[in-house]
């Protein structure tokens, strides 16, 4: 059987899948969800095939039919985890202190299962990606909800501090700051200032902060450039680097646990990869006391793929980043010139558009609107907590062509109103 993804170039070039019956024909949920007619952009997969060195990795594994007790790779990702974290975010966790697990959300769902009594508030910074709220009500936990603010969505102490002394007196004592950062689906990236507030919070309450920087690889530009040094201040018009929220103070680490992964970065979700870095003790104590092997664990093809791109997926990486900004930079043109009263603020991060239609007055879901008179599917913005009505998210993580007739039937659908 072909490739359904053209294979990338032996330089390892990002290669896309150009046509569209190739995309349809790929077996994922983004292409599948829905009928052949519709253009799907909600689901966080990106339309090209991962680095040609993951995918090398899984072919070696399969010629030489090593499926075995095989647990080779998987041992090895603490320490390739770190070296990633040091070279992209000059942070070098303990790989000692890595716990494999088989997605963010699960590692994230088994913290919070561990860590908190059913009925402890989890602050969340709404809008927020709604399997954090899944996996909150699954814990017996209550989300308690901090608001974004301003155009910009910024975090604030006083806005945390409301949140939280808020739900403490209607009866929810809040334990754990769920943090997303850099955040889906506003593409924020947190400044140094914002997560000093974090910390700070986390201190005052004694909380346990659960960091999820999954999407901490996917900063436009200029960024990056700020990493090496010490005092990261970047300009907001020019881009914001990451910020490992374990790299604020001492106080901050002995309190977090980070949780990463593979599937946004290198379009793995289907290799169920992830990591959770220990820096709180209460977590990690928690984690020892479950039976050996209630976490689960990786296969040994996720294992193998992840491995191959934290040790040698930076070019890919590099690459893919720069085709993803190009993108954004064409929508956020596109927009202001042909959909100018949509709210939207540029994304620091990600791939991932949080669009306001209520300027439009399309009622309160937007993406279903776009699917009946566009065929269009964006993700819809009430799951996203509060805030999220009359908004929607648009994936542009896919070629220029359909990212373009994406946006020419958004803007026909509008003005055919
Ligand atoms: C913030 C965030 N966390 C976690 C995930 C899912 O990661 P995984 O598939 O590893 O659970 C996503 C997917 O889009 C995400 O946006």
């Amino acid at each position: 059987m072909s490739n359904k993804l053209s294979k990338t170039s032996s330089n390892g070039a990002i290669n896309l899948a150009t046509d569209l019956e190739r995309l349809r024909s790929l077996s994922g949920i983004k292409w599948q969800r829905y009928d052949d007619d519709v253009l799907p952009c909600w689901v966080a997969d990106m339309d090209l095939a991962p680095p040609e060195v993951a995918l090398d990795a899984i072919r070696a594994v399969v010629d030489r039919g090593d499926f075995g007790y095989n647990f080779a790779a998987a041992w090895k990702l603490g320490e390739a985890f770190s070296d990633w974290q040091d070279r992209a975010h000059g942070w070098k966790p303990n790989p000692d202190r890595v716990v494999v697990f088989s997605t963010v959300l699960h590692a994230i769902e088994v913290i919070l299962w561990e860590t908190t009594t059913k009925g402890d508030g989890v602050l969340v910074m709404t809008p927020i990606y709604p399997p954090f709220l899944d996996g909150i009500a699954g814990a017996g936990c209550v989300a308690v909800h901090c608001p974004l603010e301003g155009p910009d969505r910024h975090l604030t102490n006083e806005g945390m501090d409301r949140a939280i002394t808020g739900a403490k007196a209607a009866g929810t004592p809040v334990t754990t700051i769920l943090m997303c950062n850099p955040h889906n689906p506003t593409g924020r990236v947190f400044s140094r200032e914002e997560l000093g507030a974090v910390a700070n919070i986390a201190e005052a309450h004694d909380l346990l902060v659960i960091s999820d920087e999954v999407w901490s690889d996917l900063v436009h530009p200029s960024a990056d450039a700020a990493v090496d040094s010490a005092d990261v201040d970047v300009d907001q018009a020019e881009g914001r680097a990451h910020i490992p929220f374990a790299t604020v103070s001492d106080q901050a680490a002995a309190r977090t646990v980070t949780v990463f992964g593979p599937s946004k970065s290198f379009n793995l979700a289907g290799m169920r990869v992830a990591v959770a870095h220990m820096g709180s003790e209460m977590a990690a104590k928690a984690l020892e006391n479950m039976p050996p092997h209630s976490r689960g664990g990786v296969n040994v093809l996720g294992a193998e793929a992840t491995l191959a791109c934290w040790q040698s997926g930076h070019d890919w990486l590099a690459e893919t980043k720069v085709h993803l900004t190009s993108q954004r930079d064409h929508l956020s043109e596109r927009l202001a010139s042909e959909l100018p009263t949509i709210g939207y603020r540029v994304p620091e991060a990600t791939y991932l558009a949080w669009l306001d239609f209520g300027p439009l007055e399309l009622g309160a879901d937007p993406m279903k609107f776009f699917i009946e008179n566009g065929k269009v599917a964006l993700s819809q913005g009430t799951p996203f907590g509060p805030l999220g009505e009359g908004f929607a998210r648009l994936n542009f993580a896919t070629t220029r062509t359909v990212l373009d007739e994406i946006l020419d039937r958004m803007v026909t659908a509008v003005s055919n109103r």
